[in-house]
This record gives C-alpha cells, sequence and structure tokens, in this order.
C-alpha cells in the first residue's frame, strides 16, 4: 500500500472518530445485516467495545503500513477471534467490511471513491490477518 493511500485513510478515520455516532452506527449497522451477528453481542458491553474498536480499528490501519506494534496486536486478535476463542465464522467478516465501509462512506464528510477504495484495501489485510485466511 502506497503512502498516500495510507495517509489518505489516516486522514478519514480521523475525519470518522470525530463525527458523532461513527462506532454507534457501525455496530447498528453490523448487527442488523444479520440476527446471528446480533446474538454474538448479547452479553457484550457495548460502550467498552466501542472503545476498544476504536483502537483495534486505528491497529489494523496501522497494520496496513506493516508497523511491528501493530503486527503484535493484530496476532492477539487473531488469537481471541479464533475458532478455539470466541469463534467468529468466517462469512460474517463480510459483513463486518461492508458495515464499516457503508458507516465511513456516511460519517466522513470528504469521502471519495480513491479513500473508499483504499479503505477497502486496507481492511481486507486487517481482516486476512485477524481470520486467518
Ligand atoms: C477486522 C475485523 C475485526 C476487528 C479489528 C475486531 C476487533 C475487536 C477488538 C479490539 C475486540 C476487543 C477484545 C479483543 O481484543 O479481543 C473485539 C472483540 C469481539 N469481537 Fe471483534 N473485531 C473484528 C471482527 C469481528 C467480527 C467479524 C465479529 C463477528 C461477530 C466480531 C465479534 C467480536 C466479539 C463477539 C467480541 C467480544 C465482545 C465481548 O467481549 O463480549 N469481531 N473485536
Amino acid at each position: 500500500m502506497s503512502e498516500q493511500s495510507y495517509e489518505r485513510v489516516q486522514q478519514s478515520y480521523g475525519r470518522c472518530i470525530i463525527s458523532n455516532g461513527f462506532f454507534d452506527d457501525f455496530y447498528k449497522k453490523f448487527m442488523d445485516s444479520n440476527s446471528e451477528i446480533k446474538k454474538m453481542f448479547e452479553n457484550t458491553d457495548m460502550t467498552q467495545q466501542k472503545k476498544l474498536v476504536r483502537h483495534g480499528l486505528s491497529f489494523v490501519i496501522q497494520f496496513s503500513s506493516d508497523s511491528s506494534i501493530a503486527k503484535n496486536k493484530m496476532k492477539d486478535l487473531r488469537k481471541s477471534h479464533a475458532a478455539d476463542a470466541m469463534d467468529i465464522p468466517k462469512w460474517m467478516y463480510q459483513n463486518w467490511l461492508n458495515s464499516l465501509l457503508e458507516t465511513v462512506r456516511s460519517h466522513d464528510k470528504s469521502i471519495d471513491t480513491i479513500t473508499l477504495k483504499d479503505w477497502k484495501v486496507v481492511l481486507q489485510k486487517g481482516i486476512a490477518q485477524i481470520s486467518g485466511e
């Protein structure tokens, strides 16, 4: 991934984070996309979860630029989401990706086609790492 693309995604994520309700909208979209996904979060403290994912997502973005700290964090996420832990089925990652891209599109006031494509590359790389593909 080029430095320019990485920079575009970082800037876009910055705008998303300061946009009200970004993580609320993401989890609403993600859970509404499938009832089995909704069930996975039945016993989750969503306020805490939104904070954790805020950081998780910044690691996913850094991971795309080969940061070694992010690599370690991604290993942890792979372990926690794996079959012998939370056991997240692979297909759910597609819903995760689509829900996130839609949320970025509606919250980033300066979004454009190129940035959205860069986001997709970043997220797919992170998902491949976490889901073990
Ligand atoms: C690249 C994609 C994803 C990222 C970056 C991510 C990130 C995180 C992070 C940071 C946590 C906090 C706990 C931990 O560090 O393990 C977490 C927990 C969790 N994630 Fe993910 N996740 C992703 C995909 C998914 C998908 C597709 C599902 C499917 C439903 C999912 C379900 C969960 C659940 C159920 C928890 C535990 C909540 C609890 O503690 O009750 N995640 N995730």
